[in-house]
């Protein structure tokens, strides 16, 4: 944990003391100033080293300056403040007392209010006027990419938004691989840091999309006449050099893809980084095979193509050796070239039933596939890439999924 880190650590504590406190105790009780001095305290003490200190709140998830903290990871308060539409906080200028007084109020009485009781009285919406509180403090809920979520009923809030870039998630990404490519283990604390700031990301589908599907430099391709789509990105041979940034920017793509997609299905929010962790390491036993045989033109041998077709027992090798949290990874990475008909490799000898987040992964890496230029073929338009997910619905991929992954595509085009 750096300074800054640590400092935001301490600002989230006085924070968490100062919300007991605020719900516990009347207006009069002298105990509530004093919390919030400390908190303003500490607000000033984090200033000094970032000029916008920005917290973001998703279900049990921290995150400081889009960075997801680890070690406040579980702070009692994000789920609950998430809960009552403070996602995020900014502290853009000075701080100032009077605003800060004002915020812990509304959050505080936010944290009480039962559900469904009426929004804050008409006096508390004036003082809550962007100009009062919005001078130093801005909270709401998230949005990404300009694609804000629907304020609730508490019109004053500011709507904060969220500027990804996910720079940093894809330099970690490109070591992670390294480290695997360079015999050493799998750093899953890292890839486990990559999936919680993705997370943020699937969180706002459509700008996600738009974010990670980075256009390649060629036109896009009339559809399936251009290509002969495999299951996943890792198309052997053809040329493709190493290291290769596609591998990176694919285990995004196909992570981020596939979260949005396990939020579509309303699945809770662990199985969601299960199937994030899963979709990121999906492809991971392509750093086991030897780099030129990736880098050499033209089609592979047979013997070539068998190298090649390992690398699901490769990943799925690695990653159980590697921390036994990473069990449904290492399924999904053995699994992730298997169609829904059993076709596909590897062949296993006793023909069992995939499990759902390889059916979900193979899905989401197949479309991140189409969708991205490549060496052999320019990337397909996206509702070619979409017929294509349709037409092999209950043959190369689970029919449910694939509706339900077109349909997510669809909704979120058209909003
Ligand atoms: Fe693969």
């Amino acid at each position: 944990m750096n300074e800054f880190q640590r400092r935001a650590a301490d600002l989230l504590t006085a924070l968490g003391r100062a919300f007991s406190v605020l719900t516990l105790y009347g207006p009069e009780h002298p105990r509530r100033a004093e919390v919030e001095r400390e908190v303003f305290r500490s607000l000033v003490h984090l200033k000094e080293l970032e000029s916008l200190p920005t917290l973001t709140f998703l279900d049990d998830e921290v995150v400081v300056n889009r960075r997801p903290q680890r070690e406040l990871r579980g702070w009692r308060w994000a789920p609950r403040l998430s809960e009552v539409g403070i996602q995020r906080i900014e502290f853009p200028s000075t701080p100032n007392p009077e605003d800060l007084h004002l915020f812990l109020r509304e959050a505080s009485a936010r944290l009480t209010r039962p559900p469904g009781s009426p929004a804050e009285t008409e006096a508390q919406a004036r003082e809550l006027q962007p100009g009062v509180i919005g001078a130093s403090i801005r909270f709401g809920r998230v949005g990404l990419g300009g694609h804000r979520l629907q304020e609730n009923t508490m019109a004053p809030v500011v709507t904060a938004t969220l500027d990804f870039s996910l720079d940093e998630e894809l330099d970690a990404t490109e070591w992670l691989q390294t480290e695997v490519r360079q015999g050493r283990d799998l750093p899953l604390a890292e890839a486990e840091a990559v999936v919680r700031s993705l997370a943020v990301a699937a969180r706002g589908h459509q700008a996600a999309l738009a974010t990670l599907l980075r256009p390649g430099p060629s036109a896009a391709q009339p559809g399936p006449s251009a290509a002969q789509p495999g299951p996943s990105a890792a198309q052997p041979g053809a040329g493709a050099a190493r290291p290769d940034p596609f591998a990176s920017v694919h285990a995004m793509n196909t992570a981020v893809l596939a979260m949005a997609l396990a939020e579509f299905l309303e699945m809770d929010s662990r199985a969601v980084r299960t199937v994030g962790i899963a979709g990121l390491l999906h492809d991971v036993g392509m750093a086991r095979i030897p780099p030129e045989l990736l880098a050499r033109p033209g089609p592979l041998s047979p013997e070539e193509q068998c190298q090649v077709e390992r690398h699901p027992v490769e990943g799925a090798r690695l990653l159980l050796g590697s921390d036994e949290k990473l069990e449904v990874a290492a399924v999904v990475a053995c699994e992730h070239h298997v169609r829904y008909d059993g076709a596909g490799y590897p062949r296993f000898r006793i023909p069992r039933p995939l499990h759902p987040v390889s059916h979900l992964v193979q899905l989401c890496a197949t479309f991140d596939s189409l969708m991205s230029d490549r060496p052999w073929r320019g990337r397909w338009k996206e509702p070619d890439a979409l017929a294509y997910l349709e037409s092999g619905a209950g043959t190369e991929f689970h029919p449910e999924f694939a509706r339900e992954f077109v349909r997510m595509i669809r909704l979120e085009r058209a909003l």
